[in-house]
C-alpha cells in the first residue's frame, strides 16, 4: 500500500466520525441537564454504555438501550376546552376565548404553536363617568346633566344590559394642591363645595334618573394648583370593584374627563405626603377616598398593572390643550384611548359611542409571561385576502365571528432559580377578564439528577467514591475528576460538570477532548491508534503534498511536518539542496550570476533569461519598439489605422497579441506604452515570453475623451449670456426706476418747500434801531 491510498483511507474513515464530532452540540454537553437544555439532543443513561460507540449526549440513538434513553419531547395538552359561546341571554355563560387552559412541557428553545380561538360576544356594558369637579369643569356638568337620557339610549344600542355609575375628583385636601384657609375650605368659591380627594357617587347600576340627580346634586369645588388628583381617582375606581360595582362578565368603560393635567408619584412630597400609594381601595360609606391625604398619587406602571388585572378600558375625555399628555399616559395603559373633548362635553357621547365601538370590535391580545418566554401571535384575522402575518391584534370583528390565533411558544433559557421552572401565565384579550391559563413546565433537568431517584447513589463504588452517580455517569465531589472521579487535583474543581480536565489546549476550548483521537484519562490522554502527541493532536498522515504524494515522497510525516530525507528541503521537502542543477554544463557559475538558486532552478534577475539566466533578453530602443508595435497593434486590435487587412495578417503575425481589460503597469520585464491615435490614447504592454517572441497586452478599448458637440459648447454659453443680460436689464430697469422715484420725490419736496423765498424765520436783522426817549423831547 503506498502513501496516498493509505493517507485516503484514513480521510475517508474520519469523516463521518470527526464530522459528528465538529458539528454535534450535543457532544459538548457533559451531564443530563446541559444535555436536555440543547434542542434535539438526548441523554443516554446506560450505565453499560460503550463510550466509543455512543456518546452520553447525541442526536443519534442507535447504541442506546430504550430503557435508557432520557429524552424531553415539547408537548402540550389542552386541560378545559369549552366551545366559544357568543349569543346566550346569561352573562355568566360567555365563552370568548378557546382553550381556557393549556398545559406545556418545553425544552429550552424548541418552539411550539398552539392555536387560539377568538370571538366577540354581546356583552352587557358597564360605564363609569369619572369627572374632573374642579371649577373650570362647571360647564362640563352642566352638559353632562343635560346629556344623562341619551346616554342610556345610547348604550341600549349595543347592549340591553347597562349600567351607569358616576364620580368625581378634585385634588388632594392639603397645601399646595388646594388652599386650606379655613374659609376656603369651607367653599373655596362661590357656590362651591368644599374640596374633596375622590367621591364615587353612584354605584354602577341602570337606575338613570339616579344617575342624572347624582350629576346635578353634584357641585364643582375648587383648588389651587392647575393638575388635579385625577390619578388618585382612577386608582380607586379601577381597584374598588366592589364599591363602585364593576361586573366580572361585563365589559368595563371608565370615561375619564378633565380639562387639566394630572399629578403623578412624587407629587405628594410637596405636600409632605411620602407613604407610596398601595393601590388598594380606601373608600368610605360615603364613597370618599380615606387615604386622599395619607398616601401619595399613584405611579403610572402601578396603574397600569392594576387596569391590566382588572380589564378596564379607559377612556380619557379630554380638552384639546391636554391631549397630548394624555395620550403619552393612554400608550403606557393597555387599552387606553384619547377622545377630543369640546370645552362643553357636547360631545361627549360620540366619543364614548367611538370608544365602544373600537374596544368590543376589536380584539388585542397580550400575555404576562416572564421574558425568558418569548410568545408570539400570528394571525390572517380570518380575512381571505390576508396571508398569516406576525400581529396581536385584529380589528373590526363582528359578533359570533371566530378569529384564529397561531401563539408560538419558546422559552429562550432555564433560569438559574429551579422554581421559576414551572410557570403560569395569562394570555388575554385586552379589556376583558377572560384570559388562557398556560402551565408552562420547562425541561431543565433529569429526574435521574435528583436524590429521590433510584438510581441516583452519593459516594459511589463506581465513583470511586469521591463522586455521586447520576444518569450514567459520574458527578465528582470537588477535588476529584475523572470519568470514574479516579483522578484528584490539588486545587479545587468547578462544579462535577467538569470531569475532563486539560485533555485539550487551553486556548482552544471548542474542540473534543484529546482532539477526538482517544481518551481522557486524569487529564491525560490516551490516544487511538496512528495519533499521538499531548492532546492526540499529531499523526503522521496529514503534511503536505506535493506531486499528490506526502512530503513529495523525500521525506517522512511526522506531527503534520515534513521531516526531509537528506538534500532535500522545504515544506513539502521539495526543494533539493543542491545547486547542481542551476548550473550548466559549461559554465561553473550558479545561474551565470545573473540570478539566484532557488528550490532547484534558476530565478534570473532582469534583463536575463533562460534556464540557467544564461541569455541577455536582447536590448531593443523601447521607445521605437513601442512605436514600431503601434499599428500592429492598431490593426489588430482596433481594426483601424494605416495598414490594410492584408498587411496586418502579413506583417503582423509573429506577434501574440491579447486583448485585456486594464493593462497591469510596471510588471517586470514588462514596457508599457502609450501612442496617440486621433485624439485617443492607445495602451499597450509588451513583454518577451519564454521563448524570447514579444507578447503584447493590448487594452481592447481606445481611451477617447469626451466628444464634445458643437452643442454641448454653444448651447450653456448661450444661455449663460441671456441670464447676465436679462440681470443685467433688470438691474438697468430697477435703478432707472428708482432714480425716477427718487426724482419724482426730489420735485415733489421742492415743490412743497417754498420757503426758499420767505424769510429765514431764523434769520435775525444785524440792525438794531434804538430811539432814544430823550431825542425827540430834545430834538
Ligand atoms: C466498544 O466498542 C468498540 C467498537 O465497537 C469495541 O472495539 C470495544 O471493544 C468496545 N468496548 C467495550 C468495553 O465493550
Ligand atoms: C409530554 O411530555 C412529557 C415528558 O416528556 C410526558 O411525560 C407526557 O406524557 C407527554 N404528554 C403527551 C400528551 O404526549
Ligand atoms: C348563568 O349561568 C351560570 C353558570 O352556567 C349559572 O350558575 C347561573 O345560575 C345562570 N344564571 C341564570 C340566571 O340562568
Ligand atoms: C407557528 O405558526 C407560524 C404561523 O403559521 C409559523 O410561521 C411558525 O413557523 C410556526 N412555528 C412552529 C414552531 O411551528
Ligand atoms: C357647547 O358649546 C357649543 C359651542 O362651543 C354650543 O354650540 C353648544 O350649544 C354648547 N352645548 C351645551 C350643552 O351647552
Ligand atoms: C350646590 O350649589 C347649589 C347652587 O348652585 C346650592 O344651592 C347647593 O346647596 C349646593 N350643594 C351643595 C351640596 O353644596
Ligand atoms: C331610581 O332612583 C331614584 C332616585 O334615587 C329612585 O327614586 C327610584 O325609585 C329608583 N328607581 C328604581 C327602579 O330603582
Ligand atoms: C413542576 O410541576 C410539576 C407538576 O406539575 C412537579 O412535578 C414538578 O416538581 C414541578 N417542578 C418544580 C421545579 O417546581
Ligand atoms: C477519595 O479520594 C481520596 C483522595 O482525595 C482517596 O484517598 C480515597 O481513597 C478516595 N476514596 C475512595 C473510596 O477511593
Ligand atoms: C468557541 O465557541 C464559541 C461558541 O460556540 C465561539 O463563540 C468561539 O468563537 C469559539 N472559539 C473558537 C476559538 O473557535
Ligand atoms: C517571423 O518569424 C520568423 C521566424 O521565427 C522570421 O523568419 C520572420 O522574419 C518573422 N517575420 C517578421 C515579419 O518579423
Ligand atoms: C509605474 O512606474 C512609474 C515610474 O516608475 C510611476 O510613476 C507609476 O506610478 C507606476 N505605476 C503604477 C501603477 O505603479
Amino acid at each position: 500500500m503506498d502513501s496516498l491510498s493509505f493517507t485516503l483511507i484514513v480521510a475517508l474513515l474520519c469523516i463521518p466520525f470527526c464530522a459528528v464530532m465538529k458539528e454535534d452540540p450535543c457532544s459538548l454537553k457533559q451531564t443530563c441537564g446541559a444535555c436536555i437544555q440543547e434542542p434535539k439532543c438526548f441523554w443516554c443513561s446506560d450505565p453499560l454504555l460503550n463510550e466509543t460507540e455512543q456518546q452520553r449526549c447525541s442526536q443519534r440513538k442507535d447504541h442506546c438501550d430504550k430503557n435508557y434513553i432520557i429524552d424531553q419531547i415539547t408537548n402540550y395538552t389542552e386541560l378545559r376546552k369549552k366551545p366559544l359561546v357568543s349569543y346566550t341571554s346569561n352573562v355568566s355563560e360567555v365563552i370568548q376565548i378557546t382553550p381556557q387552559e393549556v398545559y406545556l412541557n418545553m425544552r429550552v428553545n424548541d418552539p411550539i404553536n398552539i392555536t387560539l380561538k377568538y370571538a366577540r360576544a354581546e356583552y352587557p356594558v358597564d360605564l363609569y363617568y369619572l369627572m374632573d369637579l374642579s371649577f373650570s369643569m362647571k360647564d362640563d356638568k352642566d352638559t353632562l346633566q343635560t346629556l344623562g337620557w341619551n346616554l342610556e339610549e345610547l348604550m341600549r344600542k349595543f347592549t340591553s344590559d347597562f349600567r351607569l355609575g358616576f364620580g368625581s375628583f378634585v385634588d388632594k385636601v392639603s397645601r399646595p394642591y388646594t388652599s386650606t384657609i379655613p374659609a376656603k375650605l369651607e367653599a373655596p368659591c362661590k357656590n362651591c363645595k368644599s374640596p374633596y380627594g375622590f367621591h364615587n357617587h353612584m354605584k354602577l347600576s341602570d337606575n338613570v334618573t339616579q344617575f342624572l340627580l347624582e350629576v346635578s346634586a353634584a357641585n364643582v369645588s375648587g383648588n389651587v394648583d392647575e393638575p388635579e388628583g385625577g390619578l388618585d381617582a382612577l386608582m380607586q375606581s379601577v381597584v374598588c370593584s366592589e364599591e363602585i360595582g364593576w361586573r366580572r362578565n361585563a365589559r368595563k368603560l371608565l370615561v375619564f374627563s378633565t380639562d387639566t393635567g394630572f399629578h403623578i408619584a412624587g407629587d405628594g412630597k410637596l405636600g409632605g405626603i411620602i407613604e407610596p400609594n398601595d393601590g388598594k381601595c380606601h373608600l368610605d360609606e360615603g364613597g370618599m377616598y380615606t387615604h386622599s391625604t395619607l398616601q401619595d398619587y399613584p405611579s403610572i406602571l402601578h396603574l397600569k398593572h392594576r387596569v391590566r388585572e382588572n380589564a378596564i378600558n379607559i377612556l380619557f375625555a379630554v380638552t384639546k390643550p391636554q391631549q397630548e399628555v394624555y395620550s403619552l399616559l393612554s400608550k403606557n395603559i393597555d387599552g387606553a384611548k384619547v377622545g377630543h373633548l369640546t370645552a362643553n362635553s357636547s360631545n361627549i357621547l360620540e366619543l364614548v359611542e367611538e370608544q365602544y365601538k373600537k374596544v368590543s370590535s376589536s380584539v388585542d391580545m397580550q400575555h404576562d409571561a416572564p421574558e425568558y418566554i418569548q410568545v408570539t401571535f400570528y394571525t390572517s384575522c380570518q380575512s381571505s385576502s390576508e396571508a398569516v402575518r406576525q400581529s396581536n391584534k385584529c380589528n373590526e370583528l363582528k359578533i359570533g365571528q371566530e378569529v384564529e390565533f397561531q401563539v408560538e411558544i419558546v422559552v429562550r433559557s432555564c433560569p438559574a432559580d429551579p422554581s421559576d421552572w414551572n410557570q403560569t401565565f395569562r394570555i388575554f384579550p385586552v379589556g376583558s377578564q377572560e384570559a388562557v391559563l398556560v402551565y408552562l413546565e420547562m425541561s431543565c433537568e433529569c429526574s435521574c439528577e435528583h436524590h429521590e431517584h433510584s438510581e441516583y447513589i452519593e459516594d459511589a463504588p463506581q465513583c470511586s467514591g469521591n463522586g455521586t452517580y447520576m444518569c450514567g455517569v459520574c458527578a465528582c465531589n470537588s477535588m476529584h475528576f475523572g470519568k470514574k472521579c479516579q483522578c484528584s487535583s490539588s486545587e479545587p474543581l468547578s462544579t462535577g460538570t467538569e470531569l475532563h480536565r486539560d485533555c485539550k489546549p487551553r486556548k482552544d476550548q471548542n474542540v473534543s477532548d484529546c482532539y477526538g483521537h482517544g481518551t481522557c484519562t486524569c487529564g491525560v490522554c490516551q490516544c487511538t491508534e496512528m495519533f499521538y502527541g499531548k492532546y492526540c493532536e499529531c499523526d503522521d498522515f496529514s503534511c503536505k503534498q506535493e506531486d499528490s504524494e506526502l512530503c513529495a515522497g523525500h521525506g517522512s510525516c511526522k506531527c503534520g511536518i515534513c521531516q526531509c530525507e537528506a538534500g532535500w528541503i522545504g515544506d513539502t521537502c521539495s526543494c533539493p539542496v543542491s545547486t547542481e542543477n542551476c548550473r550548466s554544463a559549461e559554465e561553473s557559475k550558479l545561474c551565470s550570476d545573473h540570478g539566484r538558486c532557488i528550490c532547484g532552478t534558476c530565478q534570473c534577475s532582469e534583463k536575463y533569461m533562460g534556464k540557467y539566466c544564461e541569455e541577455q533578453i536582447p536590448t531593443v530602443d523601447q521607445s521605437t519598439l513601442c512605436e514600431s508595435l503601434f499599428p500592429c497593434v492598431l490593426c489588430q486590435v482596433h481594426k483601424r489605422g494605416s495598414l490594410t487587412s492584408e498587411q496586418c495578417a502579413e506583417k503582423c503575425t509573429n506577434l501574440t497579441i491579447k486583448k485585456v481589460d486594464a493593462v497591469e503597469e510596471n510588471i517586470t520585464g514588462g514596457t508599457d506604452c502609450e501612442q496617440d491615435y486621433d485624439e485617443c490614447q492607445l495602451k499597450y504592454q509588451y513583454l518577451y515570453s519564454e521563448t524570447s517572441a514579444i507578447e503584447i497586452k493590448a487594452l481592447h478599448e481606445l481611451k477617447c475623451p469626451i466628444q464634445m458637440s458643437y452643442y454641448t459648447y454653444a448651447v450653456p454659453v448661450v444661455v449663460v449670456f441671456i441670464i447676465i443680460g436679462v440681470v443685467l436689464a433688470l438691474w438697468k430697469w430697477l435703478t432707472l426706476k428708482k432714480e425716477k422715484l427718487e426724482f419724482r420725490r426730489f420735485i415733489n419736496e421742492q415743490e412743497m418747500s417754498n420757503w426758499g423765498v420767505d424769510t429765514n424765520p431764523l434769520y435775525k436783522s444785524p440792525v438794531s434801531v434804538y430811539n432814544n426817549p430823550t431825542h425827540d423831547e430834545f430834538s
